[in-house]
């Protein structure tokens, strides 16, 4: 069957009328402050003198909203988080392929236009946005957006799939074991077994989250019980890793310009300092900054800068990402690069590393958002 709505598909704005890019944000996956966060910094650095915004939140509990379009509203502050309250009125995306037009629907009122959107800039981390299913809505609509497709979203939200799809491409990964909904308390001999070759100690993860909630270290035996529970507060399928012993590094990769391949910025590093963290945890990711030292660029040898940001090139290709991701790796001591995961939203506040590290390569954060919605105006719909 051909794909039809390709060339129905509406182009760029009429003359005369500057891009409106609708920023979506918030959310209802356990991340909704970070990326009502990270839509502050983007309404704060996008060039007001070249596109039009459209702020709309998504409240913890799914209803899409009219957001202040003030950066200062939505940033951190005293530790906590921000979040999209709820509003009487509820925004509509087209839902109809040729259609542009987004409208406020409110009970007994005739619906508000906002406007034709020409791009949406989904800032939204974790399942229910970071995941496909918002660009899954956006696909149907034909409306262009910003990041990966609903394909290599998903991919990169279930680390069980990203994991055999890197495996597929030859991309190195550490060992791992899988407990699929069910399994721990139907299975869990079999999946002890396993488990034991790994070693310790071990990394279990919600197959399907994000900023290391739910995530633990085990370092014996007995802690495993506890850490698959926890995992399974955010997800009932479960990833337990053998942990890996290496500095963490990440690399961000913009997708290439027209048929161009992809870019990877200079790798940046995190160490955790503080005690009481003995990893990245979502407290030492967010809230306590003084006992993280991000470093950028990261000092490493050339040849394995190299060779990280061929492996996140590849990353981002293996999973047929799009516009943005982040590739974090272990690098071992003796130098072997090993893929942890690939985050297609990654955290993109002025002070997250994936604007940090384009910084440090030479395109600041309002460049780099530039950069993106381009990216995204240049791209066709439909299947590509
Ligand atoms: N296999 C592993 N070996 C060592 N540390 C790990 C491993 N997996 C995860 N970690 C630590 O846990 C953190 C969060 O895990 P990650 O897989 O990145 O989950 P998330 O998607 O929530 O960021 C990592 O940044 C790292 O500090
Ligand atoms: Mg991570």
């Amino acid at each position: 069957m051909s794909n039809s709505t390709v060339d129905q598909a509406p182009s760029a704005p009429e003359p005369g009328r500057r891009p409106r890019v609708v920023i979506l944000f918030g959310g209802r996956s356990g991340e909704h402050g970070i990326s009502v966060a990270t839509a502050g910094g983007i309404m704060g650095a996008i060039d007001r003198g070249k596109y039009d915004v459209v702020p709309v939140g998504i409240t913890p509990d799914g209803q899409w909203v009219v957001a202040d379009d003030e950066p200062a509203r939505w940033a951190i502050a005293d530790g906590k988080v921000p979040q999209v309250p709820a509003a009487p009125g509820e925004v509509v995306l087209p839902l109809r392929a040729g259609s542009r037009e987004v409208r406020v629907v409110e009970a007994g009122k005739v619906p508000a236009v906002l406007g034709e959107v020409d791009v949406v800039f989904p800032v939204l981390h974790g399942p229910y946005g970071e995941d496909g299913t918002v660009q899954g809505l956006l696909e149907l609509a034909d409306v262009r957006y910003v990041g990966s497709g609903v394909l290599a979203s998903a991919v990169g939200m279930d680390k069980h799939f990203m994991k055999m799809v890197f495996a597929g491409h030859g991309l190195p990964i550490g060992p791992y074991a899988v407990i699929k909904p069910g399994e721990w308390d139907t299975r869990r001999d079999e999946i002890l077994d396993e488990v034991a070759g790994l070693g310790l100690p071990l990394f279990v993860k919600p197959a399907r989250a994000g900023s290391s909630l739910g995530v633990s270290r085990v370092d014996s035996p007995d802690g495993l019980d506890a850490a698959v529970r926890a995992a399974q507060e955010h997800d009932p399928k479960v990833i337990v890793e053998a942990g890996i012993t290496g500095r963490e590094i990440e690399c961000a990769v913009l997708g290439g310009r027209g048929d161009a391949r992809p870019r990877a910025s200079l790798p940046g590093e995190i160490e955790v300092t503080a005690p009481g963290h003995d990893f990245y945890d979502f407290e030492a990711k967010y809230l306590a900054e003084a006992d993280v030292v991000l470093s950028c660029p990261a000092e490493l040898p050339e040849h394995v800068i190299k060779e990280i940001q061929d492996i996140a090139v590849r990353t981002f290709e293996a999973v047929g990402a799009e516009g943005l991701s982040r590739v974090d790796v272990f690098v071992t001591p003796d130098e072997r690069v090993v893929v942890n995961e690939i985050n297609t939203m990654p955290g993109f506040t002025p002070f997250s590393m994936y604007p940090r590290m384009w910084d440090a390569s030479g395109l600041a954060y309002p460049e780099l958002i530039d950069e993106l919605i381009q990216l995204a105006l240049e791209r066709p719909v439909g299947l590509r």
